[in-house]
């Protein structure tokens, strides 16, 4: 099929960047703020991650926004912290942490730009770990349908877009990794618990935004890492759609059609697993309708048949930043991931892969028929200022420029795409990596050893950004 070399993107798509509380604020006790069970949780990743100031962007959003303005930046996707809203138990929300995102949100609306907001990335107040002990007791469900209330009634006369929880399955998926595992042993079972008591965290979400915020929209936000098959060989085929399934099919089909899947059912009842449903939970579920899904996609995957007899492997990220330190995980009987000889990898072993994003949003499209907004997508590369106090980043510049392509191609196929915020609006901490990872368009004069000046920089790839958006997708 021929296109034309650039696609036309709608007339009033929103373009921006993305960032999350814990990966910029900083300011951990200020104000009222409590602690986050993802403070301690980074500080034991290596490197380092502290983000208790990050890039300070609690006491630097206005020069922030300015940035962001100057850029032309329609949008910007950012998350509110839990325990800066309720810093305890007593019911009574903090009012210096609403003040915060009351003059974050004015900001932005004033300057032009629209907030889309996450509730949840990964911040939990370390009471409500403490007293629901995390996601595994069903105590959460109210405290946070509380939280996410008074957001909605605090800021939903102008935040109009919300999601609900960053990468659900994800979370799930790496459930120790990302902090929501508290049994290894028995992670294997609990994890669908833990899943159906965030699914009616998230549905009781969506209920609420749409009895309390007028004109309001809210959808999920899932990591969408596209499977291949490896061969032509049918039962590689059949692989990479259980690969689908178990890292985020069985999640899209439970939020757009409000049940669990077939699929997980079957895989439920073969492994002898009870998610804990309960009467009265799916009438819940089934008043919750998305308005749309958030999409986090930054790579593609592979995978092969697995012989039922074969060894099990657990994943194992690369967290060194050296290429080469990804080890394939292998599900006997299910799938075994394998790598992609057709493209390149960043030094943390990510597939760079810009057609995966077309491929998802035309999958996404095809299978549940809603509009969509990329909610991330970027480059993770170690960098540093050059001689020139400048940083010339064209491998995130190419990277950007070959997705944004991919995702006019996706629009000119029929997928209902309405904004493009990538990760990330200036550096900020990776979840496991700090500084040492960086994905900004903008710098942030700071490592993860020495607190430096915290000055934003502009990288080559805002410029190039700023004409991308002056031109509504035209120049890329
Ligand atoms: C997404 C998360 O999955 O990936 C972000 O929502 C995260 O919080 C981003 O920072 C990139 O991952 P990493 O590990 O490189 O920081």
């Amino acid at each position: 099929m021929h296109y034309k070399e650039n696609p036309t993107f709608p007339k009033d798509f929103l373009w921006g960047a993305s960032s999350s509380a814990w990966q910029v604020e900083g300011a951990v006790a200020e104000d009222g703020r409590a602690p986050a069970i993802i403070d301690l949780n980074s500080k034991k990743k290596k490197p380092y991650a502290d983000n208790s100031i990050a890039t300070d962007h609690y006491h630097f959003y206005k020069e922030d926004v300015q940035l962001m303005k100057e850029a032309g930046f329609t949008s910007y996707r950012f998350s509110i912290a839990w325990p800066r809203i309720y810093p305890d138990n007593s019911g009574v929300p903090n009012q210096l942490g609403i003040d915060f995102y009351n003059n974050l949100i004015d900001e932005l609306v004033n300057n032009g730009i629209t907030p889309i907001v996450t509730l949840y990335h990964y911040d939990m107040p370390v009471w409500v770990d403490k007293e629901f002990n995390g996601w595994y007791d069903r105590g959460i469900i109210d405290a946070f349908d509380q939280y996410v209330r008074t957001c909605f009634k605090e800021f939903g006369d102008r935040v109009k877009y919300w999601l609900a929880i960053n990468e659900q399955n994800m979370q799930i998926v790496y459930g120790d990794w990302l902090g929501v595992c508290k049994y290894p042993e028995t992670w294997f079972k609990d994890k669908w618990k833990v899943n159906h008591i965030m699914n009616l965290c998230h549905s009781k979400a969506v209920i609420a935004c749409h009895e309390l915020v007028e004109g309001g929209k809210i959808g999920p936000v899932p990591g969408m890492v596209p499977f291949y098959p490896e061969s032509a060989n049918p039962e590689d085929q059949i692989a990479a759609m259980n690969a689908e399934e178990l890292t985020e099919k069985i999640w899209n089909d439970f939020n757009a059609n409000r049940e669990y899947n077939g699929f997980i059912k079957r895989y439920w009842k073969e492994h002898d697993i009870d998610p804990d449903i309960r009467p009265g939970d799916m009438e819940l579920v089934e008043q919750a309708e998305i308005d749309f899904f958030g999409i986090n996609c930054y790579r593609s995957n592979v995978a092969k048949a697995s012989p039922a007899d074969s060894e099990y492997q657990e994943i194992g990220l690369n967290k060194s930043g050296e290429k080469g330190n990804f080890i394939y995980p292998n599900y006997p009987g299910i799938f075994e991931q394998t790598n992609n000889p057709f493209v390149e990898t960043t030094d943390w072993d990510w597939e760079i892969d810009p057609v995966a994003m077309r491929y998802l949003l035309r999958y996404m499209e095809d299978h549940y028929h809603l509009p969509m907004v990329i909610t991330e997508n970027g480059y993770g590369a170690h960098e540093t200022l050059g001689e020139d106090g400048k940083v010339h980043d064209e491998e995130r510049i190419k990277f950007l420029k070959e997705n944004i392509y991919q995702i006019g191609l996706a629009i000119e196929d029929g997928a209902k795409v309405f904004g493009y915020n990538p990760w990330s609006f200036t550096d900020l901490l990776s979840t496991g990596n700090g500084m040492a990872k960086r994905y900004g368009l903008v710098y942030i004069n700071t490592t993860d050893e020495d607190l430096l000046d915290l000055k934003r920089i502009k990288k080559d790839s805002y410029y190039w950004y700023k004409e991308v958006i002056a031109s509504n997708g035209a120049k890329v």
